[in-house]
């Protein structure tokens, strides 16, 4: 019988922190109620302390989730415990996470607070946090580049304060896979009560080794592990989710744990997890990326069509990846948009679905087929928007080889009609001008970038951009079968999501 391997999902939290990746209390209940589908163990919401907005969201995943441990972050304090406990309390199984850097690196220049004091801090934390919750875990910030004997004892200490998870983290991701799983090893080996906790690694992903890592650290004793979908998080990121638990599923003989993950619902959650944070996932990505089943060489397809095991580890549909994707057209109706949606993921009320729905026809029009990857456009464009100040109304351009392009551009702004015009080098130029000028914008369009969600010439174009203004960054998409109202979508929406940051400034603004 394999041991269990928690899943600790931490992309509402460390993946948030990934830059331009902010995300509103909605957009993070919906990512919520797909991992909780995923199967995932524990769901870190976010660090409450941090923002009004990271306490709402937190306290709003906490009401939604039922099955999953929820947790929030907290520094060693009291104040950021109550906050923490506070926006969890309703959880049906809540969890305070603590953390307190243990590496002398961050002891002296960060925190400028000697071992005892270290040591001290913590455990009143712990105690502290376990007068609300018997669920309480402590990480040791940079615990990787922290002396092995002082981690031990601090975990002793944690563990006997009440403490049933201990996490060790590589903050900077410095560690390598030999040294990390034989850190782990050692702290296994050496902290007297271990056995009265689950021991959990977190890994960053900067030498590009996280999931290296955090695979030698199970194989040393870990049992909980700390991931992202997509591996978004602060810098590189973090250890990826999906990569973690196809290798246990794919080389079952070589691992010693076994997780619950629904595998089949990977792929869409990494496309949801995408779509929300605005970041791409790099096709070469390994189980969810775009290329991460397509077979170019014509030896490989020529081996493939004789048996798909002589090139193919994993079979797509192990993570959702139909190669018969379903296909809508204009005749199709409510019920049955519903009920693809529902097996692509989406779980739609019915509210959502009549607003969809007239989107949808209006598509099925202009393209004829509708694919999976159009009708996650569409929720995306249609759904998943809930807090925007501006709204596209109507665009008409003119350009061509020889005239110059104009765009007229109608926006909502809280409830008013504004229009204006814009010339430009090209039809998207003059678009984004005019929607500069209506929304006296400042920010500076860092990032453009198109591509085709299918084949075939009437297929929708994708537009991502990258916007920066005092600090902030915000990555807005778009799509549509016409590329300039795609392009325009794309802006808008980076611009609403610059508002709501303005609003809700990122942890790093704040120097948390
Ligand atoms: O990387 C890190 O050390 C963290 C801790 C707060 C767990 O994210
Ligand atoms: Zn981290």
């Amino acid at each position: 019988m394999k041991e269990k391997l928690f899943i600790f999902d931490t992309t509402l939290r460390d993946g948030e922190q990934s830059p331009g990746a902010g995300m509103n209390t909605a957009e993070k209940v919906r990512i919520a109620t797909q991992l909780e589908k995923l199967g995932v163990d524990v769901i870190e919401a976010g660090f409450p302390a941090a923002s009004a907005g990271d306490f709402e969201a937190v306290a709003a995943v906490a009401k939604k989730v039922t099955k999953a441990d929820i947790t929030a972050l907290a520094r060693a304090n009291r104040p950021d415990i109550d906050r923490a406990w506070k926006a969890v309390c309703k959880a049906a199984r809540p969890r305070i996470h603590t953390f307190l850097a243990t590496s002398d690196i961050h002891m002296k220049y960060k925190l400028n607070m000697e071992r005892n004091e270290v040591l001290k801090s913590a455990v009143d934390a712990v105690k502290y946090a376990c007068s609300f919750t018997e669920n309480v875990e402590f990480s040791a910030e940079d615990g990787s580049r922290s002396d092995p004997d002082f981690l031990c004892e601090i975990f002793s200490a944690v563990i006997d304060a009440g403490a049933k998870i201990v996490n060790l983290p590589d903050t900077v991701g410095y560690a390598i896979p030999k040294e990390f799983g034989r850190l782990v090893r050692y702290v296994k080996e050496h902290t007297s009560n271990i056995d009265k906790a689950i021991l959990s690694v977190h890994c960053h992903n900067d030498l590009g080794l996280a999931t290296a890592n955090t695979i030698a650290a199970i194989h040393a004793g870990a049992r909980q592990v700390e991931v992202t979908i997509n591996g978004i998080g602060e810098r590189a990121g973090n250890t990826s989710l999906e990569e973690v638990v196809m290798i246990i599923k794919t080389r079952p003989s070589d691992m010693p744990v076994s997780t619950n993950i629904r595998t089949k619902r990977i792929y869409s959650v990494s496309r949801l997890v995408s779509m929300i944070s605005g970041i791409i996932v790099q096709p070469n990505k390994a189980v969810v990326g775009a290329n991460a089943f397509a077979h170019e060489a014509g030896i490989h397809q020529d081996g493939m069509l004789k048996n798909p095991m002589t090139y193919e580890i994993m079979r797509p549909e192990t993570i959702g990846l139909s190669a018969n994707k379903l296909i809508m057209g204009k005749h199709s109706g409510k019920h049955a948009l519903k009920k693809h949606l529902m097996a692509m993921g989406y779980d739609l009320s019915d509210a959502e679905i009549k607003l969809l729905f007239a989107k949808f026809k209006d598509l099925a029009d202009k393209k004829k087929i509708v694919l999976d990857d159009d009708l996650e456009a569409l929720v995306n464009e249609v759904v998943l928007r809930t807090s925007d100040t501006y709204s596209l109304e109507y665009l008409n351009v003119s350009a061509g080889t020889t005239v110059l392009p104009t765009a007229s551009v109608k926006l909502m702004i809280e409830g008013r009609e504004v229009f204006d015009t814009g010339s430009g080098n090209g039809p998207i130029d003059a678009v984004y001008n005019a929607i500069a000028k209506i929304t006296g914008t400042e920010s500076k369009l860092e990032r453009f970038s198109i591509s085709a969600l299918t084949g075939g010439t009437d297929a929708q174009g994708e537009v991502t951009v990258r916007l920066s203004e005092a600090g902030l960054i915000s990555i807005g998409k778009g799509s549509d079968p016409d590329i300039i109202t795609a392009s325009a979508y794309a802006y808008v929406n980076g611009l609403n999501r610059l508002e709501y940051l303005k609003q809700n400034p990122p942890r790093s603004m704040r120097g948390l």
